[in-house]
C-alpha cells in the first residue's frame, strides 16, 4: 500500500487496534522538578480521556498520600479511559493500587543484572518468585495487569522471558519490556519486539521507550510495526531524563505518514501540550515537533510567499490537524507577501509604497538583532501609513497588592472603546493578579486568552529592565506584543494590552471616522 500524497510506503505489519498507554503522570511527573497537585492531575486525566488515550497511568499509589488522593479522584470520574497506578513488586504496592480504586495494575519488575545487583540485591530465583507472588496476588484484587519488565533491553534475554512466562501463567494481562535507559534502535527494536510476539502470540504487549538517544518516537513506532500493539507515551515527551516517547509525535507520525488508525483525537493534541506545559512549569521547545511554537510557523520571506499559495509547500500537515494555526512572523528574513497577509489580517492595507518602507524598516530593526512582534509590525505600519497611534484599550488605573500572608490581589480601570471597564482578580503573585484582572475585564467583552508568556532579564540586578513576550488568542487570529519596563507588573500589562490592541482595532471604524473628521 502506499501513501498517496507523499508517495510513502505504508508498512502493513502494524496491529487492528493500536492502544496508547499514557504515563505524563507518572513517568512523565518523574521529570525532575514536576510536582503535580491532585487536582491538577484531575484536569489532565480529563484532558488526556477526552483526547482518546486508551489508559492513563495516573501516578504511584504507593508514593504519598497526594498520589493516592489523585488517584483516587481520577478514578471517582468514570473516564472512559481505563485508570492504572504503578507498583514495585511488593504486596504493600499492590494494595494501595487496590485501595486507590484503579482498574489496573502497572506491575514494574527489574529484570537486569545491574539493577538485580544494585538496586534489588537479589537473585533471579528470588525476583521470578516476586513475580508469581505479586501477579497472583493483584489478580486476586481483581486488577488488570500490566506486567513491566524494568531495563529489559539490557537484561538476559532469556531471564526477561522466564519472567514474562510466569507472570502470564499467573494472570498477567499484558507484558512490557522496558527500554529504560533508551538504548534501543529502531532496527534493534524491530528484532526485539518480532521475538516477543513469537514467544508470546497471544498476549497484549507494550513497549515502553525512554528517549537518552532522541530514538524514543521511532523505536516506539517500530516496536508496533513488529508486534506491540499498545506503547506507553507521554506529552511533550516528558519523562525521567531526556524523557519518554512524546505521545503528539507517535500519534501525529502513525496517522499521517503510516496511515494508521489510531485512538487520538490529534485536533486536541496542541491544546493538551499546552494545559501539561502550563500545570507542569516545563517549557514546550519553540522547534518540538507537532507542537513547539515554530512547528507551523514561518519568517523566511521564500517560505511564506509559497505558503500563502499553497501550504503544503512547506508544511508537511494542516496545523488546524493537531490543533494549531499557522503564525506568519515579520522580521530580517521576512519578505512583502508575508507582511502583507499579517497587515490584512490586522485590518490594514497598504500601498506597495507603504508596504516597501514598511518591510524595510522591519529588516532594519531584524538587522539589529531585534524580534519584531505582531504589535511592533502594527505600529511600524500605522506610522509609515500616516494613521493615527490607535489604541482601543488604555489603561486608567491599575493598584496591585501583595505581600507576606496577603493574597495578591489587582484592580484596574481599563477604557475599552469608550467604554470604562473595571475588574479585580486575586493570583499566584502580583503578576498573575494583575493579568487576570485585565483579562477579565476585556474577556466581559472580547474573549481573549493568553496563549504564552515569557521574562527575560534584559539588564543585570534587582533594577532589571525586564522584557515581557506575549501571545494573545482571538478566535483564528493570534498576536505577539512587547513590554519592557523596570517593573516587571508594569511590563506585563504594557505586553498584554498592546497585544490586545493588535487583536481589538477595527481600522475601518478608524477610517470611516476620519472620513467623517476631512481626513483627520
Ligand atoms: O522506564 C522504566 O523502566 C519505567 C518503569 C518503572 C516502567 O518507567
Ligand atoms: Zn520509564
Amino acid at each position: 500500500m502506499r501513501n498517496e500524497k507523499w508517495g510513502i510506503a505504508l508498512s502493513s505489519g502494524f496491529p487492528e487496534k493500536i492502544r496508547i498507554f499514557d504515563t505524563t503522570l507518572r513517568d512523565g511527573e518523574q521529570t525532575p522538578g514536576i510536582s503535580l497537585t491532585p487536582e491538577n492531575k484531575l484536569r489532565i486525566a480529563k484532558r488526556l480521556d477526552e483526547l482518546g488515550v486508551t489508559v492513563i497511568e495516573a501516578g504511584f499509589a504507593a508514593v504519598s498520600e497526594g498520589e493516592m488522593e489523585a488517584i483516587k479522584l481520577i478514578a471517582k470520574e468514570g473516564l472512559n479511559a481505563e485508570i492504572c497506578s504503578c507498583a514495585r513488586g511488593v504486596i504493600g504496592d499492590i494494595d494501595a493500587v487496590k485501595k486507590s480504586g484503579a482498574d489496573s495494575v502497572h506491575l514494574v519488575i527489574p529484570t537486569s543484572d545491574l539493577h538485580l545487583q544494585y538496586k534489588l540485591k537479589k537473585s533471579r530465583e528470588a525476583v521470578l518468585k516476586i513475580t508469581e507472588d505479586c501477579v497472583q496476588h493483584a489478580k486476586d484484587q481483581g486488577l488488570i495487569i500490566e506486567l513491566s519488565a524494568e531495563d529489559a533491553t539490557r537484561s538476559n534475554s532469556g531471564f526477561v522471558k522466564k519472567v514474562f512466562f510466569t507472570g502470564v501463567s499467573a494472570g498477567a494481562d499484558r507484558i512490557c519490556p522496558c527500554d529504560t535507559v533508551g538504548v534501543l534502535t529502531p532496527e534493534k527494536t524491530y528484532e526485539y519486539f518480532s521475538k516477543m510476539r513469537k514467544n508470546f502470540a497471544n498476549v497484549q504487549i507494550s513497549a515502553h521507550c525512554h528517549n537518552d538517544f532522541g530514538m524514543a518516537v521511532a523505536n516506539s513506532i517500530s516496536a508496533l510495526r513488529a508486534g506491540a500493539n499498545q506503547v506507553h507515551a507521554t506529552i511533550n515527551g516528558l519523562g525521567e531524563r531526556a524523557g519518554n516517547a512524546a505521545l503528539e509525535e507517535i500519534s501525529v507520525a502513525l496517522k499521517f505518514i503510516y496511515g494508521v488508525k489510531i485512538p487520538i483525537k490529534t485536533e486536541l493534541l496542541y491544546g493538551t501540550s499546552r494545559l501539561v506545559s502550563r500545570l507542569t512549569g516545563v517549557p514546550v521547545q519553540p522547534n518540538k515537533a507537532i507542537v513547539g511554537d515554530n512547528a507551523f510557523t514561518h519568517e523566511s520571506g521564500i517560505h511564506v510567499h509559497a505558503v500563502l499559495e499553497q501550504p503544503l509547500t512547506y508544511e508537511p500537515i494542516s496545523p488546524e490537524l493537531v490543533g494549531v494555526t499557522r503564525r506568519l512572523i515579520a522580521g530580517k528574513h521576512a519578505g512583502t507577501h508575508g507582511i502583507k497577509a499579517t497587515l490584512a489580517e490586522m485590518g490594514l492595507h497598504p500601498t506597495d509604497e507603504q508596504l516597501q518602507e514598511t518591510f524595510q524598516r522591519v529588516k532594519t530593526l531584524g538587522d539589529k538583532g531585534k524580534r519584531v512582534t505582531d504589535a511592533d509590525l502594527q505600529a511600524i505600519a500605522e506610522s509609515v501609513m500616516g494613521l493615527p497611534k490607535t489604541r482601543s484599550i488604555l489603561l486608567e488605573e491599575i493598584t496591585v497588592v501583595t505581600g507576606d500572608r496577603v493574597t495578591p490581589t489587582a484592580s484596574v480601570r481599563l477604557n475599552l472603546n469608550g467604554n470604562v471597564l473595571t475588574e479585580a482578580s486575586v493570583g499566584i503573585g502580583p503578576v498573575d493578579a494583575a493579568m487576570n484582572a485585565v483579562r477579565r475585564a476585556v474577556s466581559a467583552v472580547e474573549p481573549i486568552q493568553l496563549e504564552h508568556y515569557h521574562v527575560n532579564a534584559i539588564t543585570g540586578g534587582t533594577d532589571a529592565a525586564v522584557e515581557v513576550i506575549i501571545r494573545l488568542r482571538k478566535g483564528d487570529r493570534v498576536a505577539t506584543a512587547m513590554g519592557v519596563r523596570g517593573d516587571i507588573v508594569m511590563a506585563s500589562v504594557e505586553a498584554m494590552l498592546s497585544g490586545m490592541n493588535v487583536l481589538l482595532v477595527d481600522y475601518n471604524k478608524i477610517n470611516s471616522k476620519r472620513v467623517e473628521n476631512g481626513g483627520k
